[in-house]
């Protein structure tokens, strides 16, 4: 496993990895979860990735319990804050109230007394970027969070918060989460020439597409039993955007490029957002612990300007670039 900076900071991170979005407390089992966790391990990955909201919280709980009795300091343990974990106003969003109660939850989730970065998981448009970042700064200054962040921000709310944290001598953002895959590259025109200027990393998620880059979503076919797409909790709505023809073929066409190589579709799908140095790190995302020994290989690989250009002559006009499509809700859900 190779390690990048996080950005400017200091903080190293795995290149590679591991996310529990959709999987822990929901899609898989627990006994699933502290399989992969553990092979995530054993395969060198030291960056963790949760959010509160995820299942409800519980992926938290399973995270926690998995990662328990591990030498802290050889991990890097990430979490968010802003998507409703309760029915009251106050139960989302980033005023002061929620972040410090949203930390403290999560801190006990996880089982530990300090995260190693505190992402604010969308933009609130109802709290004062002022109050946002200056409780951000106010947990960096108790120890309890170490490194701050942001996920799916747009330039300008970015190039603002780093405006404001220099004018008030707040902590500055070191890191963004966004959507970056093959297929969806909004971060490219925008997002990333600021970040590489101002020192922000991307902490990238879905690099897979979700599983769609791995290639076993086939045109016409039903999907594979136990994947995402057939998941009724929640992963069959989130990955059906992406299951039409025109997508499955042209993703079946890499086939022979990954073949080429001597990767998997996966390694080179994860090993595709890894050749953007404004990347930190690609999150991935498994159901099983085959699938995080088989996206790991995917580190240190290098891909040359034959083969990207190769991908993007396959991927074409389905490739989304525009970065209007990084939004965050207009009202707190
Ligand atoms: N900040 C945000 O708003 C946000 C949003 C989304 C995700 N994230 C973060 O990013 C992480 C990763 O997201 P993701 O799960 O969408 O990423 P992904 O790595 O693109 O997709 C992971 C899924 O693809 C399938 N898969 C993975 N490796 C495979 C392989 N080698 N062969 C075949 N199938 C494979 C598995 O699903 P099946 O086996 O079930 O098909 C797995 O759960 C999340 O856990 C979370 O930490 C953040």
């Amino acid at each position: 496993m190779e390690f990048r900076h996080l950005g400017r900071s200091g903080l190293m991170v795995s290149e590679i990895s591991y996310g529990n979005w959709i999987t822990h407390g929901s899609q898989v089992e627990e006994d699933a979860a502290r399989q992969c966790v553990q092979a995530a391990l054993d395969e060198g990955i030291t960056t963790f990735d949760t959010a509160d909201v995820y299942a409800g919280t519980k992926a938290e709980e399973v995270l926690g319990r998995a990662l328990a009795g591990v030498r802290r300091e050889s991990l890097e343990i990430f979490t968010k804050v802003y998507w409703p974990t309760g029915p009251g106003p106050n139960d989302r969003g980033l005023s002061r109230k929620h972040i410090t109660e949203a930390l403290h939850g999560s801190l006990r989730r996880l089982q530990t007394d300090y995260v190693d970065l505190y992402q604010a998981h969308r933009f609130d448009n109802e709290t004062p970027l002022e109050e946002t970042l200056k409780t951000f700064d106010d947990l960096v200054r108790q120890g309890k969070v170490l490194y701050v962040g942001v996920s799916e921000w747009t330039a300008e709310q970015i190039g603002r918060a780093l405006k404001i944290a220099d004018e008030m001598g707040f902590d500055r953002l070191v890191s963004n989460q966004p959507q970056y895959s093959m297929l969806w590259r909004v971060i490219e025109a925008e997002v990333v020439p600021l970040s590489e200027k101002e020192g922000v990393g991307q902490v990238v998620f879905s690099p897979i597409a979700q599983g769609v880059l791995s290639g076993k979503y086939r045109p016409g076919q039903p999907p594979p039993v136990g994947s995402r797409a057939t998941d009724e909790a929640g992963g069959k709505n989130v990955i059906s955007r992406m299951l039409t023809d025109d997508v499955l073929s042209r993703v079946q066409k890499l086939e022979p490029v990954a073949a080429d190589l001597g990767l998997s579709m996966a390694q080179l799908a994860v090993a595709w957002v890894l050749q953007n140095p404004n990347v930190a790190s690609a999150i991935v995302g498994a159901s099983r612990p085959e699938q995080v020994r088989d996206n790991v290989k995917a580190s240190g690989v290098k891909l040359g300007s034959e083969v990207l250009q190769k991908i993007d002559d396959i991927l074409g006009p389905i490739v989304e670039r525009d970065p209007a499509k990084t939004v965050s809700p207009e009202r707190r859900p």
